[in-house]
């Protein structure tokens, strides 16, 4: 069965083709980076308007990429939220009258259960049940997944996301936007013992996240170490790097635990961090736990892992209706 999943939540314009809910026939992602990038940040109103320019020429693109006409599509599966309710807007309205053109059925995705089954586009899926950590630039939370639709929130951050935290502290650095590889790259070639920062465990025995006290220890270090920045950089980068990548293992792995679950997951942007990969597969490991990672082409935002979710949408039997309306905001 083969969907046409669409995203459109954030900065990136994506279609992708994907058979059976884990063959990835196509995968087209375009990125708004260079737009956003002078800005510092996404700012939603280009997003909307890149999103309208984007949708057609990438949708075209992922059914040739695929080999496929629109006749070869079983259903149209698209991203309804949560993100930019007007980036949303053009790429669920599109699913939608695409679909209804067609005749065809229509289903609408959360965009976090997309990145939990991102880990299925790649061999050796995970059985069921398994703990993952969702790390992006908007959400970081801890999930107990029951099946491909049904996972529940076993924690979450209370204020910055780990991707947000990567993002205002290459800001900080005149690193520019969206910060988590190039703080990864530059993290590469400093001592992450460095500069001690702090790590915000909370409640040891719980699965919340914080990030903001980090982002002040950051700040403040860059602000009384001015004279000595450029050739600290590496060293900041790694050792902030570090204490988000400690407290991401730490926390996944304490879940996996509290849960008697031996597979893990990792997904979402940050999930492309090197450093975190090589750090939680190695405790994975220590601990006879067996680690499932999506490639790092699905760990960011993008398409096939939204129509990977929607085949099992489709085959719960979950439509969306003609005037369904996507939503900014929202747990699993
Ligand atoms: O999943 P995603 O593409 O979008 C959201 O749903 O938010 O995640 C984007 C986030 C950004 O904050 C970006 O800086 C971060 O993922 N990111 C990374 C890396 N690559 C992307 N963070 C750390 N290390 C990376 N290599
Ligand atoms: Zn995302």
């Amino acid at each position: 069965m083969n969907i046409l999943g669409i995203e459109t939540s954030c900065d990136e314009t994506a279609a992708a083709v994907v058979a059976d809910g884990s063959r990835v026939l196509s995968s087209v992602v375009a990125t708004q980076v260079a737009v956003h990038h002078h800005y510092g940040g996404v700012v939603p109103e280009l997003a909307s308007r890149q999103h309208i320019e984007a949708i057609v020429p990438v949708v075209s693109e992922a059914l040739e990429r695929a080999g496929l006409r629109p006749d070869g599509l079983d259903a149209v599966a698209a991203t309804q939220g949560p993100g930019l309710v007007g980036a949303l807007l053009v790429g669920f309205s599109f699913a939608k009258a695409y679909a209804f053109a067609r005749s065809l059925p229509c289903v609408g995705v959360n965009h976090l259960n997309g990145h939990i089954n991102s880990v299925f586009l790649t061999a050796g899926a995970p059985a069921f049940p398994f703990v993952a950590l969702l790390a992006s630039g908007g959400h970081t939370a801890i999930y107990y997944v029951e099946s491909h639709t049904r996972m529940k929130p076993m924690g979450q951050t209370r204020d910055d996301a780990a991707g947000e935290a990567f993002d205002k502290v290459a800001k900080m650095l005149g690193l520019g936007y969206p910060g988590g590889r190039v703080i990864s790259e530059l993290a590469r070639r400093g001592n992450p013992a460095a500069i001690v920062f702090p790590r915000a465990y909370l409640d040891k025995s719980g699965f919340d996240f914080s990030f903001s006290g980090l982002k002040t220890a950051v700040m403040r270090h860059i602000q009384t170490h001015a004279e000595t920045l450029a050739q600290d950089m590496p060293d900041i980068a790694a050792a902030f790097q570090e204490a988000v990548v400690e407290v991401l293992s730490f926390k996944l792995l304490s879940a996996a635990r509290h849960s008697d679950c031996t597979r893990l997951a990792l997904v979402g942007g940050v999930a492309a961090n090197r450093r975190l990969r090589e750090k939680v597969s190695g405790m994975a490991a220590e601990n006879n736990l067996t680690l499932h990672l999506p490639p790092v082409e699905y760990c960011g935002d993008n398409a096939a892992m939204v129509a990977a979710a929607g085949y099992h949408e489709f085959t719960a039997g979950r439509r969306a209706a003609l005037d369904a309306d996507v939503y900014s905001r929202t747990g699993i």
